[in-house]
């Protein structure tokens, strides 16, 4: 029986998948490589550092920076997003997943966080969502990424619950996979093809539809 849902926030709840992509572009430029736009899709779901790694990768610059020197170079990133994050406000909420969240807290499900982002508390704290999630998993205290299935087996602890009682809500293939290796039903956000291995699978957030879901989450033997 389905009680509760847990969430990936970028992407998901809020596009700032545009904003990482963004303060990348910025940094890589500086070190002299160009990212193109198609490289967002690569960035999502990766932790900040596995991010860095991916683009100097990219840009064949992976043995030129010490690890000191890429700490101080994803704090530059950060500094950018968090500034371009403080400008957000509840209008940046994605269509559709307010009533969604709402609907689910009106049913009495519980909802959990599973961000890798260290900046999930602010991004809630603009969005104005803060008080509908019942936990939130910390990334720091998490030994690994996306896929792996940790932070999703997290929330779902977190909440109380068993795998077969939470549907989880993903825009990213390693997002995707990490709820699959947790055992849950996953809903993916985005193109059918990238996020194949989901459950569910919608376009957009607009074609979000909670009792349709549900319906396919029992029909699942759940
Ligand atoms: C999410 C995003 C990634 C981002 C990661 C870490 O998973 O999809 O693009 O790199 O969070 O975010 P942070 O805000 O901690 O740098
Ligand atoms: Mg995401």
């Amino acid at each position: 029986m389905l009680k509760g849902l847990i969430f990936d926030l970028d992407g998901v709840i809020t596009d700032s998948a545009v904003y990482h992509l963004k303060a990348w572009q910025d940094l890589a430029k500086e070190i002299g490589i160009d990212l193109p736009e198609s490289f967002g899709d690569k960035l999502r779901g990766l932790s900040r550092m596995d991010s860095l790694e991916i683009i100097l990768e990219y840009g064949h610059k992976e043995n030129d920076y010490t690890q000191e020197e890429k700490e101080a170079l994803a704090a530059k990133k950060n500094d950018a997003y968090i500034k371009a994050v403080q400008k957000m406000t509840k209008a940046d909420i994605l269509p559709k997943m307010a009533d969604l969240l709402h609907e689910a807290k009106a049913q009495g499900l519980k909802l959990a966080l599973a961000s890798a982002s260290k900046n999930a508390p602010l991004i809630l704290h603009q969005l104005e969502l803060e008080d509908l999630f019942d936990a939130r998993v910390d990334p720091a205290t998490l030994k690994h990424g996306k896929p792996d299935p940790e932070i999703y087996i997290r929330a779902q602890e977190l909440l109380g619950l068993e795998k077969n009682e939470v549907i989880s809500f993903e825009d990213a293939p390693a997002g995707v996979k990490s709820i699959k290796a947790a055992g849950q039903f996953a809903v993916g956000i985005g193109d059918p093809v990238v996020l194949k291995g989901a459950d569910y699978i919608v376009g957009s957030t607009s074609a979000l539809d909670l009792a349709e879901i549900e319906r396919v989450f029992k029909k699942a033997g759940n």
